[in-house]
């Protein structure tokens, strides 16, 4: 038997609560693998009451990096010894990299979702954007978007005064784009589509147990030069994009923006490229 693990192994993992789910041991031991790096990737199942003994203990042993999830994302902020800009506007960090004992806190959600944007083609700059949401992963994409140089974004929410929240956030410190919210109403966000280029789903419409609901039920609102994304990536394709794909429009799944994020929590670990090709072809198995 070969055994990857050495003297020399370095540490890096996620932790949060729940976690034991996550896809992502997978997509970074993959990665560590075809590279040839002395890395492995490990879950920790940390609870709020547990963190600060974690931060410390990740300084002891030396942890390389290491990924943050739900509950500990704000949480984690003051027990970091830097923050970068990004993460700091959006207010949370899902990626820490340990420099030499001083722990910095990054945001690679956000940038995840753009570079699967780029990935087909689809540059930021001087585009027009709807969101549905505006929960964790949507403040994450709406900032990044706005700092990458989004014109507009235009936000809809079931509970209007967190997309106000957002919107805030950017007039307040990304002010070259131009930001605001929407009811849920069909003419409304009729007249919000009818000169958007990409519609953004972050809701969790569409997601198990919801897998039949759809942020947008008429399919009129749709038109064929409209981009709709869905962040979900499991279903592949959700009942959204389906609509979408009917209505000619191009679609893009949730599965960019997952490899994104761990591409660049990759890239901040070990300093090279995550093979995105490889890793996808067997993110959704657990070997
Ligand atoms: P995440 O971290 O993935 O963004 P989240 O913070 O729980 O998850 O956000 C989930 C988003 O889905 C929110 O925008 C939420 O709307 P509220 O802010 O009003 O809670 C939205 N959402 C969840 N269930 C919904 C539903 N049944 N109808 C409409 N929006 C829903």
């Amino acid at each position: 038997m070969k055994y990857n693990i050495s003297g020399k192994t370095r540490l890096t993992g996620l932790i949060g609560y729940p976690v034991r789910h996550s896809i992502s041991p997978n997509m970074h031991n993959r990665a560590f693998q075809y590279l040839g790096l002395d890395y492995v990737y490990l879950v920790f199942e940390i609870k709020e009451d547990n963190l600060k003994d974690t931060v410390m203990a990740i300084k002891t042993l030396d942890v390389a990096g290491f990924n943050v999830t739900m509950p500990l994302k704000q949480i984690i902020m003051p027990l970091l010894d830097e923050i970068s800009k990004e993460a700091q506007l959006i207010g949370s960090v899902n990626t820490v990299i340990n420099d030499n004992g001083k722990l910095i806190g990054h945001n690679t959600d956000g940038k995840g979702y753009v570079k699967s944007l780029e990935d087909e083609g689809i540059t930021v700059e001087g585009k027009r954007f709807v969101m549905a949401g505006a929960g964790g992963a949507a403040r994450s994409i709406a900032i990044q978007l706005a700092l990458d140089g989004a014109q507009e974004i235009t936000i809809f929410n079931r509970t209007l005064d967190k997309a106000k929240e957002i919107c805030e956030i950017i007039n307040k410190n990304i002010p070259n784009c131009k930001v605001m919210t929407t009811g849920y109403e069909e003419n409304q966000l009729k007249q919000q589509l009818k000169k958007a280029d990409v519609l953004i789903n972050c809701t969790s419409l569409g997601m198990a147990p919801h897998e039949e609901k759809s942020i947008i039920t008429n399919p009129e609102l749709l038109h064929t030069d409209l981009i709709v994304s869905d962040i979900i990536y499991f279903p592949a394709k959700t009942k959204l994009l389906q609509m979408a794909e009917d209505a000619g429009c191009k679609v893009i799944n949730g599965v960019g923006m997952i490899i994104g994020q761990g591409a660049l929590a990759f890239k901040i670990w070990t300093g090279l490229d995550m093979p995105i090709d490889y890793v996808k072809e067997g993110i959704f198995s657990n070997k």
